[in-house]
């Protein structure tokens, strides 16, 4: 990644904002017994990685869409890269996307967004590439979400930390912050 200052920032965000980063979470576990901590689980997926998996995509798409985007990591990589593309970060973490968006402030960046928005309630564009942030998401309802998306934008094109199911896709074995050899699926 070129700007090297952002990343010190996006790296930071842990170390000094883990009580807030918290806060959030049991609000918003408060509101919805349906939610766990497990759902608000931290961790980064590296550039190399990331640009691996986004380079290896051949269907054309005109944004890049991050559910579960965190502070943005993945948007952050992506508009430093292709900073013509529009890219979106969705994440239902407020205090989250409200550090990222800081960012996007502090660097002035454009053609970068991101939004406090739930998976289950957004709506998707046909010619998106999607980075489903799913590590920690149930499998059986990632299935249900994975059809509903492709029957809806057939278009669409998915990198996701779980398996399709019987889809045809593309696997690769990369690095991320919590293991060696994370499993991933391009759609
Ligand atoms: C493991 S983190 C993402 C990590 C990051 N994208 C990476 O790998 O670099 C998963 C994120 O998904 C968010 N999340 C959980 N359920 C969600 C939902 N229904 N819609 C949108 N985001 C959700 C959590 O708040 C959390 O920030």
């Amino acid at each position: 990644m070129k700007n090297l200052n952002l990343l010190k920032d996006l790296e930071d965000y842990i170390g000094n904002m883990r009580r807030e980063d918290m806060k959030h979470i049991k609000h918003m576990i408060s509101l919805n017994n349906s939610l766990s901590t497990k759902d608000f689980t931290y961790g980064s997926t590296p550039y190399k990685t990331a640009m691996t998996l986004i380079d290896s995509v051949s269907k054309k798409y005109n944004r890049f869409v991050v559910v579960g985007a965190s502070i943005g990591w993945m948007n952050f990589y992506f508009n430093d890269k292709y900073p013509n593309i529009e890219t979106l970060g969705i994440d239902i973490h407020r205090g989250r996307i409200r550090f990222g968006k800081s960012l996007i402030k502090k660097y002035d960046l454009s053609n970068i967004s991101l939004d406090v928005d739930d998976l289950y309630k957004f709506e998707f564009k046909s010619t998106d590439l999607i980075w489903m942030s799913n590590c920690c998401f149930d499998r059986d309802s990632f299935k249900d979400v994975f059809n509903r998306i492709v029957d809806k934008y057939p278009e669409v094109s998915m990198i996701s930390y779980q398996p399709f199911g019987e889809v045809k896709s593309e696997r690769y074995n990369l690095p991320v912050s919590w293991m060696e050899n994370q499993p991933f699926w391009v759609y």
